[in-house]
Order: structure tokens, then C-alpha cells, then sequence
């Protein structure tokens, strides 16, 4: 296959023995608004192994929410394949997706999405409740993924008793619960300061590693790369190669220099 799959920065070699964890080909995407069409993704290959941490790095508008929803089957691609494990999810029934997320998946958003009269513990608790983990097996449970977490000593608080990190570790007890496969995770890190943010992705690339789960996050931080095993770049909706990616940064500094030198210039 032509690397234009393209999507490493070169410290990942998924080679044929590494089983995928994600898989994508000709992936698209397109909204309909009325009579106008905006494709969102354009044709998007990936191959990610079981196991990594990838984060998924590009502008506003690039793609970045819409494949994440596309990969944990929030939303439907208008055209292509989906491989989850093996499995083609894009042409799932909805009722189908819905077990399949419910079972499988982690989800992690920006905004939390915690329930505000619910403790960390009744938050986390919740989702294993509706997956049918009964009595004493869902208490050990919800007491595990909250020690995962480091808040053994705040099961009781609610959200709003809590720091911006604190409930981040909250939503992230909640989205390994059900020990899914696959979390997938939206701007996790964006409403954090820049400590809070490195220690909770510490706590992601432990998770990964111990775990063994694959996990995708989109993300703007820059402090993201160095806890990642790879990083991908969209851009209009494709995934960048590092070439267009190493060509894209050299002119955005040559176009800096050449802002910086006519401000230096005498009027
Ligand atoms: N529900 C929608 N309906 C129409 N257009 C959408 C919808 N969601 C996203 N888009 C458009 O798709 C493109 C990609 O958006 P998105 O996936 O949210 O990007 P990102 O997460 O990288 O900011 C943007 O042009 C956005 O305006
Ligand atoms: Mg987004």
C-alpha cells in the first residue's frame, strides 16, 4: 500500500504483524445544509494499531470532531469503511452502533458531560449500571476506576465541588468503566491549565500503556506530543503527510520572517 495512508510522524511502524485497532479507507464525510454540501472529511486512511496513543492535531473546521464521531460511531461517513478491531461499523443500524458504544467505546468531551446532582461516584457508577453490572461487582468497580483516577478520597463530591482537573478525572473514571477498547477523547485537555493538563495526560498514556487500550484525542495542546506515540495532522479534511506537514510549517516561518522584517523596516 502507497504511504499516503500517512498518517505517522514517523515513530510508529504498524507493520503486518501488529493487529489494527482502527482502520479507515476513503473515509468522507459530507454535511448536507439546505442545497449546499460541506465535506468535512475527503477521504481519510488510517491505520492505527491496538494499543497507541494517537492525538489528531489540526485548525478549527479541519475534521477532527467529525472523525472522532465517525470512529465511535456517533455519526455515519457518507462513503468508506469504518474498521473497529476487525469489524466494519459504517454500516451498522443505529440500534447496532448503540450497544456496540455502549460496550466498547470511552468517550471523553471537552464538556464533561457529568451529571451535576450525581457524586463521582454515582457518575462513574451510572455507566456501569446501564451496561447491567450489578451489586457488589459494580461498587469494586466504580471504586477501582476512581482510585485509577487518583480520587478515592473524593467519591463523595460533586461536580461542581470539584477542580476543572478533578472533574476531568472524574469523566475519564467514567469513560474506562466499562473497560472499553477504544476511548476516544475531544479536546480533553482545552479548558485546563497547562499542569493540570500534562498530569492528565500522564494519566492517559498510563492508561494506555497498563490497559493496553487504543486511544484517539483530538487536541490543540502542544504539550500533547511528547505523551503521544504518534501524532496526525488534518487539514481540510485529509490527513497530512509529514512531508506536507514539514513544508506547511517552513512557510508559515518564512511568512513570519517576512512580517517581522517589513515591521522592521523603516516607514
Ligand atoms: N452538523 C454539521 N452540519 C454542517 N456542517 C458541519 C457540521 N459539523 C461540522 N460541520 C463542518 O464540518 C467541518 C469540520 O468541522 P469539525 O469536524 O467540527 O472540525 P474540528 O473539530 O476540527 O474543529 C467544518 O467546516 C464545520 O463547519
Ligand atoms: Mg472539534
Amino acid at each position: 500500500m502507497a504511504d499516503n495512508n500517512g498518517s505517522t510522524n514517523g515513530r510508529l511502524n504498524g507493520g503486518p504483524s501488529q493487529e489494527l485497532a482502527i482502520e479507515t479507507n476513503d473515509l468522507w464525510r459530507i454535511y448536507k445544509l439546505g442545497s449546499q454540501e460541506i465535506p468535512a472529511l475527503k477521504g481519510v486512511n488510517l491505520r492505527i494499531p491496538q494499543g497507541s496513543f494517537v492525538s489528531l492535531k489540526g485548525r478549527s473546521g479541519s475534521g477532527k470532531t467529525t472523525l472522532l464521531n465517525c470512529l465511535g460511531g456517533l455519526d455515519q461517513p457518507t462513503k468508506g469503511d469504518i474498521l473497529i478491531m476487525g469489524q466494519d461499523i459504517s454500516k451498522w443500524r443505529e440500534r447496532q452502533l448503540t450497544t456496540w458504544r455502549r460496550e466498547q467505546v470511552g468517550f471523553i468531551f471537552q464538556s464533561l458531560g457529568l451529571l451535576p446532582a450525581l457524586s463521582a461516584y454515582e457518575n462513574v457508577e451510572l455507566m456501569l449500571r446501564m451496561n447491567g453490572v450489578r451489586g457488589k461487582e459494580r461498587r469494586r468497580r466504580t471504586l477501582e476506576c476512581l482510585e485509577l483516577v487518583g480520587l478515592t478520597k473524593w467519591i463523595d463530591h460533586r461536580p461542581y465541588e470539584m477542580s476543572g482537573g478533578q472533574q476531568q478525572r472524574v469523566a475519564i473514571a467514567r469513560a474506562v468503566a466499562n473497560n472499553p477498547q477504544m476511548i476516544i477523547a475531544d479536546e480533553p485537555t482545552g479548558e485546563l491549565d497547562s499542569r493540570t493538563a500534562a498530569e492528565i495526560l500522564g494519566l492517559f498514556k498510563s492508561l494506555v500503556k497498563d490497559r493496553h487500550m487504543t486511544m484517539l484525542m483530538a487536541t490543540h495542546d502542544s504539550l500533547s506530543d511528547e505523551f503521544v506515540d504518534q501524532v496526525l495532522r488534518l487539514k481540510d479534511g485529509l490527513i497530512m503527510t509529514h512531508e506536507e506537514f514539514l513544508a506547511e510549517e517552513e512557510a508559515e516561518r518564512a511568512a513570519q520572517e517576512a512580517a517581522m522584517a517589513a515591521s522592521a523596516e523603516p516607514a
